[in-house]
C-alpha cells in the first residue's frame, strides 16, 4: 500500500493553486511532477560539481564524470541491459528514434519495409517517413480495431523478408493500450526484422526488461518518468549500435581527426556527441532512484485502481465515450462526450483547476482512425487520488451542462 499523502508531500507543484483552485494535474502522460530530491539533485549538481566531463584531468570534471557515468550504470541496472555502452543518453525520446531511423539509411534499400504500428504517436511516424523517402524503402501500418489494440493476426501476414524493422510503443499515449511487444519482437526476429520500442509511456508505469524483451532498441523520455526535460535514453543492443553509422559528428565522438580522415570512438561515445545535458543525466539516476524506492509493482496497482474508478465514474455520465478499451491498459482515459469539442471542455477544467489534455495528442492516425477531432485525455500517475478524480468528474458534468 502506497502512503499518498506522504508521496504527494514530496512534490511541490501539487500545492500549487490554479485559477484560484487546488491544482488537479492529470496530463502526467504530457509530463509528470518533479520531487523535491530531483529538483535539488539539480541545485546540488551546479553548487557543487558543475564542469565538463570526459575531459578534464582536473577533479570537478572527474566528479561529474564520475556521477554521469555512474547515472548511465544505475539505468543499465534498471532496465537490465547487458553493458552499460548499449545505454545511450539521448534528449529524449524523440532524438532516440531519430537516430536509429536515421542509422537504418546506410542499411535500407529500395521495397525494404518499415512496419510501424497504427498506435502510434507523430516521433515514431515522421522519421520513418523519412527515412522512406531517403532509401526508397515503404511504410506498412499494422492495422488496430475498435478497441484500439493491434491486430495480431494482421501483424503475422505483414511480417515478411522485406521487414528490416519493426516499430511500435510499448504502450500508447493516446489510448492507454499495452501492445503484446513480447510477441511483436520475436515474430519480427522470425524474418530477420530489428524491432525498435518507444517506451515513452511504458517507463513511467512499468520496469522494462530489455533482455528479456529481447528488443533490438528501447527509447524513453526522462520528462515522463519524474526526471528533467531534455533527458532521455536510447538502450541499442552492441551489435546493432557497432554496426550503425554516427548521428552527429563533433566532439567526443572521435578517436582520432585528420583533415584526410577521422575515426570514431567506442561506444557509447559514438553516439554522444558534444557537450551533453550533464546535469540532467545525472539526475535522471536520481529519479529512477526515486521510482524505484516507491516500486514499479506499488506504483501498477495503485494506478490501475485509479484507472477502473475513474473509468466507472466517467462512463455514468450520459454521453460519454472512451476511446480505448483494451483489458490491456494503463492509467489513461481519452474520451469525448457527444456533440461537444474535446477543447471546450478542456478550457472549462482549466478554469476549474484541472489540467488534462485536449487534441489529437500527436496522434493524428488514431483521430483519424475514430474520425473524431481529437479527445479529452486524463493521464494519472501515482499522486493522484480519487478525491482528485471525484473532482475532475464534477467539473466534467459542469462543462457538459454549460456547453449543452
Ligand atoms: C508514445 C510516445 N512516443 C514519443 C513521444 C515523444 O517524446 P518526447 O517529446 O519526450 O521526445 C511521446 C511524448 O508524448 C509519446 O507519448
Amino acid at each position: 500500500m502506497l502512503d499518498i499523502q506522504k508521496i504527494r508531500a514530496d512534490f511541490p507543484i501539487l500545492t500549487q493553486k490554479v485559477n484560484g483552485k487546488p491544482l488537479v494535474y492529470f496530463d502526467n502522460g504530457a509530463t509528470n511532477q518533479k520531487p523535491q530530491i530531483v529538483i535539488e539533485a539539480i541545485a546540488k549538481y551546479y553548487q557543487e560539481i558543475n564542469a565538463n566531463i570526459h575531459r578534464g584531468v582536473h577533479t570537478l570534471s572527474q566528479l561529474a564524470t564520475d556521477a554521469y557515468e555512474e547515472s548511465r550504470a544505475k539505468i543499465q541496472n534498471h532496465i537490465n541491459a547487458k553493458f552499460p555502452h548499449e545505454v545511450l543518453f539521448t534528449s529524449g525520446t524523440t532524438h532516440g528514434i531519430n537516430l536509429v531511423a536515421n542509422g537504418f539509411a546506410s542499411i535500407l534499400k529500395p521495397n525494404d519495409e518499415i512496419l510501424v504500428s497504427a498506435l502510434e504517436h507523430h516521433s515514431n511516424i515522421v522519421p520513418w517517413q523519412m527515412l522512406c523517402e531517403k532509401t526508397g524503402a515503404k511504410l506498412v501500418v499494422i492495422p488496430m480495431n475498435e478497441n484500439g489494440e493491434l491486430i495480431m493476426t494482421e501483424y503475422d501476414k505483414l511480417l515478411n523478408n522485406k521487414t528490416k524493422i519493426v516499430t511500435v510503443n510499448h504502450i500508447s499515449n493516446a489510448l492507454g493500450t499495452i501492445n503484446p511487444i513480447k510477441y511483436m519482437i520475436d515474430q519480427a526476429h522470425e524474418f530477420g526484422a530489428a524491432v525498435l520500442i518507444d517506451g515513452a509511456q511504458a517507463t513511467p508505469h512499468l520496469k522494462p526488461d530489455v533482455q528479456a524483451l529481447n528488443c533490438d532498441f528501447y527509447v524513453f523520455s526522462g520528462h515522463k518518468i519524474c526526471g528533467p526535460t531534455g533527458t532521455g535514453i536510447l538502450y541499442g543492443k552492441e551489435d546493432w549500435l557497432n554496426k550503425l553509422p554516427p548521428y552527429q559528428g563533433g566532439g567526443e565522438m572521435i578517436k582520432e581527426v585528420s583533415f584526410e580522415k577521422t575515426t570514431y570512438a567506442a561506444l557509447p561515445h559514438k553516439f554522444e556527441a558534444g557537450t551533453p545535458n550533464i546535469e540532467g543525466g545525472i539526475v535522471l539516476g536520481t529519479a529512477i532512484d526515486y521510482l524505484n524506492e516507491i516500486g514499479f509493482d506499488n506504483i501498477a496497482d495503485y494506478e490501475n485502481e485509479l484507472l477502473a474508478y475513474g473509468t466507472e465514474k466517467l462512463l455514468a455520465i450520459e454521453g460519454l465515450k472512451i476511446f480505448g478499451t483494451s483489458k490491456a491498459k494503463t492509467s489513461v482515459i481519452s474520451f469525448n462526450i457527444e456533440g461537444i469539442h474535446p477543447y471546450d471542455i478542456g478550457t472549462i477544467v482549466d478554469k476549474l483547476g484541472i489540467a488534462v489534455r485536449t487534441g489529437h495528442h500527436c496522434a493524428q492516425p488514431i483521430m483519424n482512425f475514430f474520425n473524431i477531432p481529437g479527445t479529452i485525455r486524463a493521464s494519472f500517475a501515482f499522486y493522484n487520488t480519487k478525491e482528485e478524480i471525484d473532482i475532475f468528474v464534477e467539473a466534467v458534468k459542469k462543462a457538459k451542462t454549460m456547453l449543452s
